[in-house]
């Protein structure tokens, strides 16, 4: 199976099990509670966020968000549930044939520091780098996110050395890459 942004059909996305209680799948609109609004604006989840812009989240921007991303057939919003709980979100954005690019944040600072970063991000690129066949996944991170860099890294991800993204608000950040190289796949769930 192959994609582009012109054929890609996300009806297909599957449930992406991470373990028996932990999953990813697409968001939807019912899935927007208060808890997600209100972590959001919480200063340590926001802090690096690609799509920070200084503005508060609502409920109005936040429904508008993953409506937006539903509608996108070059972006798959997955959230993260752990047993039934959303406990953050993991987008793929940009997806073409050559490339998708991957955020995520986790909502549950309790959950911080357990290795479920870079579960989230294995799983979610392994689907897309073996499942969809995207050649490579870029994620623009901020120099400064120490727990972001080693969630990444330990992923597969490396830092593309003479490239730079100008986030909207004006920070420049690192761009990290993980190829399709099969002779570097694996699965680490
Ligand atoms: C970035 C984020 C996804 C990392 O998730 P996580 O579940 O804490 O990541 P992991 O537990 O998989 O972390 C991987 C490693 O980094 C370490 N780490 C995590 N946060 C760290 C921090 N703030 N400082 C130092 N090390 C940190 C972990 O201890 C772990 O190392 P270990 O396996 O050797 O113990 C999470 O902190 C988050 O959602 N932050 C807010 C949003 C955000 O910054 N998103 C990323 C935008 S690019």
């Amino acid at each position: 199976m192959t994609i582009s942004s012109q054929n890609f059909h996300k009806t297909s996305v599957p449930i992406l099990y991470i373990n028996e209680d932990v999953l990813l799948r697409p968001l939807k609109i019912e899935d927007i509670h208060q808890n997600y609004i209100d972590s959001l604006n919480h200063p340590h989840v926001r802090k690096y966020l690609a799509a920070h812009t200084g503005s508060q989240y609502t409920r109005k921007n936040v429904t508008q968000f993953v409506l937006e991303n539903d509608e996108d057939r070059s972006a798959i919003l997955f959230g993260f549930f752990v047993r039934g709980k959303h406990s953050g979100t993991c987008r793929l954005h940009d997806i073409t044939q050559n490339c998708a690019w991957l955020g995520l944040a986790i909502f549950d600072i309790s959950l911080w520091g357990q290795g479920w970063g870079n579960k989230i991000i294995t799983t979610v690129s392994n689907y897309a780098l073996l499942q969809l066949n995207i050649e490579q996944i870029r994620a623009a991170i901020d120099p400064l996110n120490i727990g972001s860099k080693s969630a990444f890294t330990k992923s597969g991800f490396h830092i593309l050395p003479d490239e730079k993204l100008e986030r909207e608000d004006g920070v420049l950040t690192d761009i990290w890459q993980r190829r399709g190289d099969p002779g570097y796949l694996w699965n680490s769930n």
